[in-house]
């Protein structure tokens, strides 16, 4: 997001215009922590992992009386426009702000990886970097030790970080919340690799799967005698997040918040800039915060695939 951020704040200035930053995301908006950038404000981020601004939670925001408060606050500070960096709720926002006719442009930025709009948003890639290094390092354990682990990433209700975990880390399974999962199956398909002669055992569980990490590993205990091995397990959870950004996310993230700032200099509003079939492209701010994208079924199949 910083390099984002750096995007946003030095294209604006090269406009003529005058950038503020807004700390803590809506939280901010509200009590108008509003903080002027220059150029030099946002040098020395672009390597660094999360947001030199901040972010929170915002339930007020949620209400369309939190809406009109941010954008009194807007109009206090004299402010034409906004960018909002972030993903599925931070685009609910921001739709709801455009709809309220302030000019807003998105940019999209989650680890998730779920937002229609983007085939990768801001940070995924990075994210997907650390969940593979995690992943390699189980493996020569699990080599070592003729193991087999469960590594859980994140992604909220979207199992796309974890497919794709799973099929640059070679696991043998990966359970995500849009294709069902039987234990049973899953022990049967691990024996099964175990008998073609694989000396580990990687599953790739996403958080929001109906058997997360926790819930496989409590079936494999209670059923130990019977499936004959058990499950260790790896939950990652924020250490996914933090790191510092590879060079495809520092890109994406420059050239989309330089994008943004396009946008509403040819008065383009109300849309999310995201990355489709490898350029910038400009979907509705209606579409990206009413849809949730969907998994292509054709990757899971290929990780099962590639599993064998
Ligand atoms: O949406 C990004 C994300 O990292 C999800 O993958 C995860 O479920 C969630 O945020 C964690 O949120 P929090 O940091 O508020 O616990």
């Amino acid at each position: 997001m910083n390099a984002a951020i750096r995007a946003v704040v030095r294209t604006g200035i090269a406009h003529g215009w005058e950038v503020f930053g807004v700390r803590r995301g809506y939280a901010g908006l509200l009590e108008g922590a509003l903080v002027p950038f220059g150029a030099r404000d946002v040098g020395g981020i672009i390597h660094l992992g999360g947001t030199i601004l901040g972010s929170a939670r915002c339930p007020e925001f949620r209400t369309e009386a939190g809406q009109r408060e941010a954008l009194r606050t807007l109009s206090r500070h004299a402010i034409d426009a906004l960018v909002v960096i972030g993903g599925n709720g931070s685009q609910a926002g921001a739709y709801e702000l455009s709809r309220l006719g302030f000019p807003v442009v998105g940019v999209a930025s989650t680890i998730d990886n779920d937002l229609v709009g983007s085939d990768i948003a801001i940070g995924v890639d990075t994210a997907l970097n650390v969940a593979l290094e995690a992943i390699d390092r189980l493996k020569v354990t699990a080599s070592s030790h003729q193991r087999a682990f469960l590594v859980e990433v994140m992604g909220r209700d979207c199992g796309y970080l974890a497919l794709m975990a799973g099929i640059a880390g070679g696991a043998e399974a990966v359970v995500i919340p849009e294709v069902e999962t039987d234990p049973e199956a899953l022990a049967a398909e691990l024996h099964q690799a175990y008998e073609r002669g694989k000396p580990h055992a990687i599953v790739v569980v996403a958080e929001g799967a109906q058997y997360n990490a926790v819930r496989l590993a409590q079936y494999f205990r209670e059923n130990e005698k019977r499936l004959g091995f058990e499950l260790r397990v790896t939950i990652l959870g924020h250490v996914q997040r933090g790191g510092a950004p590879g060079a495809f996310d520092r890109i994406l993230a420059t050239q989309l918040g330089a994008a943004a700032v396009d946008c509403l200099a040819r008065g383009e509003q109300g849309v999310l800039v995201g990355w489709i079939r490898g350029v910038v492209a400009a979907t509705p701010l209606a579409e990206a915060a009413r849809h949730k994208k969907e998994l292509d079924p054709k990757l899971f199949e290929l990780a099962q695939v590639l599993a064998r």
